[in-house]
């Protein structure tokens, strides 16, 4: 078992269905809990796409896909300064400030084989997918001078097949997140090309 298993997969009070904190807040929390740029970029790119997909793949209404969005924003908050307590820290964080149960779920669903919490939802399922993918697809713009422009789906594949680049990303959660949301690898990883690209 892993020293980040979380020990319980109910999380937040149902009570507080409905609550979110704004972006704006999710920011200021960013800004005093992530100081480096790198992953606080992460984190807003995997809202972007989170949100986008919501929207655009479930017709989600603004309220979900606001849910959606700040789960994606907050996923990686307290891995910064607590790495051996990564989730953990935002996860009790929120749930001191009353957030909805699914935000909190959904963060505690990104990492199934570290934090022990099976993705129940399709948002959890979904960031489980984004997460990974979306920080490889990165990688992968950034060693290209045109960046993501001209990116294609086929050599973001290719790269996925070179298990010396970006050795630390797990094909193995990729395949078993893309898996478990029933969706197909090149249709999210064109997905995530597209909604990224412009996140600064
Ligand atoms: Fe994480
Ligand atoms: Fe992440």
């Amino acid at each position: 078992m892993s020293t980040l298993n979380l020990g319980r997969t109910v999380f937040g009070n149902p009570a507080n269905t409905g609550n979110l904190i704004t972006i704006e807040e999710a920011m200021s929390l960013l800004n005093e809990w992530v100081p480096n740029a790198r992953l606080q970029l992460h984190m807003k790119q995997v809202a972007a796409v989170m949100k986008a997909w919501a929207i655009e793949k479930e017709m989600a209404d603004i309220a979900t896909a606001s849910k959606w969005e700040l789960a994606g924003l907050l996923h990686d908050a307290d891995w910064e300064k607590h790495p051996d307590k990564h989730c953990r820290v935002i996860i009790e964080e929120l749930e001191q400030r009353n957030i909805d149960p699914d935000v909190i779920h959904c963060i505690a669903s990104h990492g199934p084989r570290y934090f022990g919490v099976p993705p129940v939802k399709k948002m959890d399922k979904m960031i489980y997918a984004i997460d990974e993918l979306s920080g490889f697809i990165h990688a992968a713009a950034l060693i290209r001078p045109e960046r993501y422009n001209g990116l294609e789906v086929k050599s973001v594949l290719k790269r996925l097949r070179t298990p010396s680049f970006a050795a630390q990303v797990n094909r193995e959660e990729i395949n078993e997140a893309i898996a478990g949301a029933n969706i197909s690898l090149e249709e999210l990883i064109a997905f995530i090309i597209e909604h990224q690209k412009a996140v600064e």
